[in-house]
């Protein structure tokens, strides 16, 4: 009798563990994209307290590196993808230099919804659209600056992914030399251990940007958990 309310101990622990890693570390990754954003959705309220985003630490590390990038194109149309609660619009927005319109795209319209609330008074210069990463609704080489922050990790293919946002950047030339630039997140910390095919060591991620047409990689350390990964797209 004991051996058997052990196991079953056991059983459900393992039943346990496995729900936390697969729900609460991985954040539904594993699961398909429409759980993924289910989850960001159920969580879409509470997003931005969670997060404790500081302005002044955005700008320093993102508003101002992408407006420096973009002094020469003010008017730019810079899309970022999983825009969440938007993040990169706002922190654009507020930069003094930029004049341009951003695209925020998210699967997850509650994430969108409340974006929205604080765009509101922006909408010349902010579109927010629900759509999927992996398949994005534009033509390649369309915007001059492509974003996605913290989000590669949470996609079917990463992978597939970055070269999803790799398509739609229009590579530099000598007329515009300021033009594809792209800046996204790299996973790091203990809990990218534990998504195994959603996340790079630092080395395989230089050979995955190595198969693409990209020059200046660098990977910046930023925060425990996210490096900054800056690149700019050359035409092949
Ligand atoms: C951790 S949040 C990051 C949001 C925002 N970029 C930021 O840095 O605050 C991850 C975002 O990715 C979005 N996302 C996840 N999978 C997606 C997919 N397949 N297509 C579009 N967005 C997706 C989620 O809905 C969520 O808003």
């Amino acid at each position: 009798m004991l051996f058997w309310i052990i196991v079953t101990i056991i059983i459900l622990l393992a039943i346990g563990l496995i729900v936390y890693w697969q729900l609460i570390l991985a954040e539904g990754a594993y699961l398909g994209a429409p759980l993924v954003a289910l989850l960001y959705d159920w969580t879409a309220e509470r997003y931005n307290k969670i997060k404790e985003f500081e302005w002044e630490a955005e700008d320093f590390w993102v508003g101002e590196p992408l407006a420096e990038r973009l002094r020469h194109e003010p008017g730019a149309m810079v899309l970022d993808v999983a825009t969440g609660t938007g993040r990169i619009p706002l922190t654009l927005l507020r930069q003094p230099s930029f004049r341009g319109r951003v695209i925020g795209l998210d699967r997850a319209s509650k994430m969108l919804a409340v974006a929205r609330c604080d765009v509101i008074n922006c909408d010349q210069q902010v579109s927010l659209i629900q759509a999927d990463a992996m398949a994005l609704p534009f033509a390649s080489d369309s915007f001059p600056v492509v974003t996605c922050m913290e989000a590669l990790e949470f996609l079917p293919n990463p992978t597939a992914g970055l070269a999803e946002l790799i398509r739609v950047l229009q590579p530099a030339s000598e007329a515009h030399p300021q033009r594809g630039w792209l800046l996204t997140t790299q996973r790091i910390g203990w809990e990218a251990r534990l998504m195994p095919g959603k996340t790079w060591q630092t080395e395989q991620l230089f050979e995955i940007l190595s198969r693409f047409p990209l020059q200046y990689v660098e990977i910046q350390i930023w925060q425990d958990i996210y490096n900054l990964v800056w690149a700019q797209k050359v035409r092949p």
